[in-house]
């Protein structure tokens, strides 16, 4: 079966885990994606957190599956003549170095543009243009820069960030949709185009209901889904909202049974306005289906606090899977914490590819989050991520270099 990206070509100067996400997800769409990465030591996640001594490290091959990797002094001479032949032959050109990197290598826009004019160039940074244009930037230094880690955690706790690389990943994400929407426009305009997705950017975007509340707080002075109402104080700025409901639907995270062991014996339970009659029937309290205090969603808001009590004494009485079978009869929104341990063992994820068993060479079977986004005329295989320099020499050979000129290069260190 044909793939949505059969016939693009990606150069791939990617690394550690934002830059290869968005490659990744390329590549299961069928794009060829030739790693270029530095000869002897390579992408330096191959060995970060490893677990097996001399073997890939989890961390790379997680975010390489399904690309070729080629290795190449890129600062020689005769590297940046591989890469010219590169991008003569590719459609994309994907980056996160440090700003200022490609240029240093001599490999600005004007000379890519001039080489290829078609070629798209598509690069992940800390920052957009700015003062802090020319910084290093990592995972949690976008989240706290993005507005995330100011707006994540408790009241009275510092700024937290998330276990979910929003940072990383979520750049990555936004820098293929870049990519793919450049490609489509190619086909009109014949020419190749700059692609930029900061990571402060991308976070902000994925916090865009937090600037909404910035908003709201500096007109009303308030915002009635926020833990702090009715009895705390609102300051100037959005502050954290512990586990409330991000919408106009109040909700909260509860206790189960077991909660005195496990650490995920809890419940994300959402008082949705229209289920509240079956959420008073579920607890046992239906007089609060009437009661003045409870009736309507507005008069709850000044009572989060008990009622979520009240809900919490029943979920404690049920484990998270008991009380998930209950609120579902009554199409009550909720959603059980579900700890990586579970999620890995879930059988719904292994049906549809989202978790994924791999074979390795020298690692082994291992499990690895598939391609989230499932297409019907466009099914995604996943394989495994590639040796270090595991495509060099087929990768020359398809660019036109014979067996003596790769031997040469190899011999000078350029591969
Ligand atoms: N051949 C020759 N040189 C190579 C090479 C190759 N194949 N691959 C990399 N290099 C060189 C680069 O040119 C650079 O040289 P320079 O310092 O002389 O310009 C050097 O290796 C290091 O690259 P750099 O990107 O600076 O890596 P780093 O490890 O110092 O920094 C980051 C890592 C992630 C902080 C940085 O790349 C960055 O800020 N990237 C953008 C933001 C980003 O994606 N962050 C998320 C990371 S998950």
């Amino acid at each position: 079966m044909s793939k949505a990206l059969d016939g693009v070509r990606i150069l791939d100067f990617t690394h550690v885990q934002s830059g290869p996400t968005c490659t990744q997800l390329l590549a299961w769409f069928g794009a060829d994606v030739i790693k270029v990465e530095r000869a002897g030591e390579g992408d330096a996640t191959r060995t970060q957190l490893r677990d097996i001594p001399g073997v890939d490290s989890l961390y790379f091959t997680m975010l390489n599956h399904n690309k070729r990797s080629i290795t190449l002094d890129m600062k020689k001479p005769k590297g940046k003549e591989v890469l010219d032949a590169l991008i003569r032959t590719c459609d994309v050109m994907v980056e996160n170095f440090a700003p200022g990197a490609l240029d240093r290598m001599g490999m600005s826009w004007e000379h890519i543009h001039a080489v290829n004019p078609r070629m798209i160039v598509a690069s992940v940074k800390g920052f957009g243009p700015g003062p802090y244009e020319n910084l290093k930037v990592y995972e949690n230094v976008a989240q706290c820069a993005g507005g995330s880690a100011s707006t994540t955690g408790f009241d009275d706790g510092p700024p937290l960030v998330t276990g979910a690389q929003i940072g990383d990943s979520g750049t990555g994400l936004h820098l293929a949709l870049g990519i793919v929407a450049a490609l489509y426009q190619r086909n009109t305009t014949g020419r190749g185009q700059k692609v930029l997705a900061p990571m402060q950017d991308a976070v902000l975007n994925l916090c865009r209901v937090k600037l909404r509340d910035q908003q709201r707080l500096e007109r009303t002075h308030t915002m009635h889904e926020y833990p702090q109402y009715p009895d705390g104080k609102f300051g100037d700025a959005v502050p954290r909202a512990g586990n409330a409901s991000g919408g106009g639907q109040p909700g909260s995270v509860l206790k189960c049974k077991g909660w005195e062991t496990d650490p995920n014996a809890y419940i994300y339970f959402i008082t949705q306005e229209a289920v509240w009659p079956s959420v008073c029937k579920v607890i046992g309290e239906e007089e609060w289906i009437e009661d003045e205090a409870y009736k309507t969603a507005s008069a709850r808001l000044l009572h989060l606090k008990p009622i979520f009590a009240r809900i919490e004494q029943w979920t404690m009485t049920k484990t998270k899977f008991e009380a998930m079978e209950i609120l579902n009869k009554y199409d009550i929104p909720c959603g059980p914490i579900l700890s990586m341990k579970e999620i890995a063992r879930e059988p719904a994820l292994r049906e549809t590819g989202t978790i994924v068993e791999v074979d390795h060479p020298t690692r082994g079977k291992y499990l690895s989050v598939g391609n989230p986004i499932k297409m019907s005329d466009s099914p995604t295989e996943v394989t495994r991520s590639p040796l270090l320099g595991e495509h060099t020499d087929e990768v020359l050979a398809q660019l036109g270099y014979s067996a003596a000129d790769i031997e040469q290069l190899r011999a000078e260190r350029v591969i």
